[in-house]
């Protein structure tokens, strides 16, 4: 085994699952440059297609990044100023600046301590007569449980959970309509910003796809104030060539999880659950311990990459103070975000470097008792 001090192991990996892929990459934006079209042209229309089929939904629809994806979702769904929606305070930012966004008022819920996802009673707590939206987010790469018995439309933030699935469908087809966000560090991702829109219904569809293009089907007409947000030519590009390897990725870093398993990990931190029926597609493999501060120090200096994530939960942020309301605790959010620890993962991770990353955590463990 490598000895702890040895180990050089990145949190995300991601040049070393793509860099094998950049001469293809390069070849495909070469054609698409040569073709001149770059924006709302046949490689976005084919990544479109090819998506839903991915997903097995009838409409997918390219957007700039993944904020705008949520911020759009909601509107499409008929969220109007001054309505409320409720989203977890754990997750990134973007989550609840998008609801402010489509000018609606975040209510924050809890998670759930194993599962860090959002749960039916957690959402029910903050459901109020004025609640015309849930967003529910799969988080680091886990798919939160089906909200849909609770009433008001459910918006599956995506961004971290591509390759995903629950009772097997895939997360992008859990809500009523799901975003996604192709970041470079996501599980599908592409070289720049991007983001897409999925949905069984035809009219939400109709509405996300006028939304994204100012408010227009025909650039002549414009029926209300919408966004300048579109996917790329050049993203759709990569993101084609990209996704058939979605499903092999996202089965790796499921085997990454059980290598960390088998290894012992769980005898020195608490290991994420799932919620029954989820085959996630870890995007973080996020462990938790009552010092993880001092956890990730000496995993640094033992050459591991771990990091915190949303120590600041988002209903903590100067700029949502506003929004927040005196009467509600959420107990969960606040020692995860105390808690949580980021280890590697990627799906080219090898079963050397887990048990290196594990030792590591170990050793660590022990030295900060
Ligand atoms: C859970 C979640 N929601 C939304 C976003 C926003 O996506 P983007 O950065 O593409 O706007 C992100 C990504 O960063 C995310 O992790």
């Amino acid at each position: 085994m490598v000895a702890p001090t040895e180990v050089r192991i990145s949190l995300f990996q991601s040049a070393r699952w793509l860099q094998p892929l950049y001469a293809e990459v390069q070849s495909r934006l070469a054609e698409v440059i040569e073709r001149g079209t770059f924006i709302l042209g046949p490689e976005v229309d084919a990544f479109e297609r090819e998506f839903a089929r991915y997903l097995e939904i009838s409409h997918v629809v390219g957007v700039a990044n993944g904020t705008d994806a949520i911020t759009i979702a909601l509107r499409a769904v008929g969220v109007r100023p001054g309505d409320e929606v409720v989203v977890p305070s754990f997750t990134f930012y973007a989550s609840v600046e998008a609801v402010l966004a489509a000018g609606a008022r975040p209510v924050f819920c809890d998670v759930d301590l194993e599962t860090r996802n959002v749960t039916v009673d957690t959402v029910r707590a903050a459901l109020t007569p004025e609640t015309a939206a849930i967003v529910a987010v799969d988080l680091f790469g886990s798919p939160a449980p089906d909200l849909r018995e609770l009433g008001p439309p459910v918006i599956e933030d995506a961004a971290q959970a591509a390759g995903a699935s629950l009772g097997g469908r895939r997360a992008g087809a859990l809500g009523d309509v799901a975003t996604f966000s192709f970041y470079p560090s996501k599980n599908l991702p592409c070289f720049g910003d991007g983001g897409a829109v999925a949905t069984a219904d035809d009219a939400v569809a109709e509405r996300v796809r006028t939304l994204r293009f100012h408010g227009s089907r025909d650039k002549e007409t414009f029926m209300e104030v919408g966004y300048n947000s579109r996917l790329d030519e050049l993203q759709a590009a990569v993101l084609r060539l990209l996704l058939p390897r979605l499903g092999g990725w996202s089965e790796a870093r499921r085997r990454v999880a059980s290598l960390y398993e088998d290894a012992g990990l769980g005898e020195h931190v608490s290991l994420p659950m799932t919620v029954s029926g989820a085959q996630p597609a870890w995007h973080l493999y996020v462990v938790a311990h009552p010092r993880a501060d001092a956890l990730i120090s000496a995993l640094r200096e033992a050459r591991v990459g771990a990091r915190g994530y949303y120590r600041r939960p988002a209903h903590r942020q100067p700029a949502l103070a506003p929004y927040v309301s005196g009467g509600r605790s959420l107990p969960a959010t606040e020692e995860l975000a105390r808690t949580n620890l980021a280890l590697p993962m990627g799906p080219m991770l090898e079963r050397s470097e887990v048990e290196a990353v594990v030792a590591a955590v170990g050793e660590a463990a022990k030295r900060t008792r």
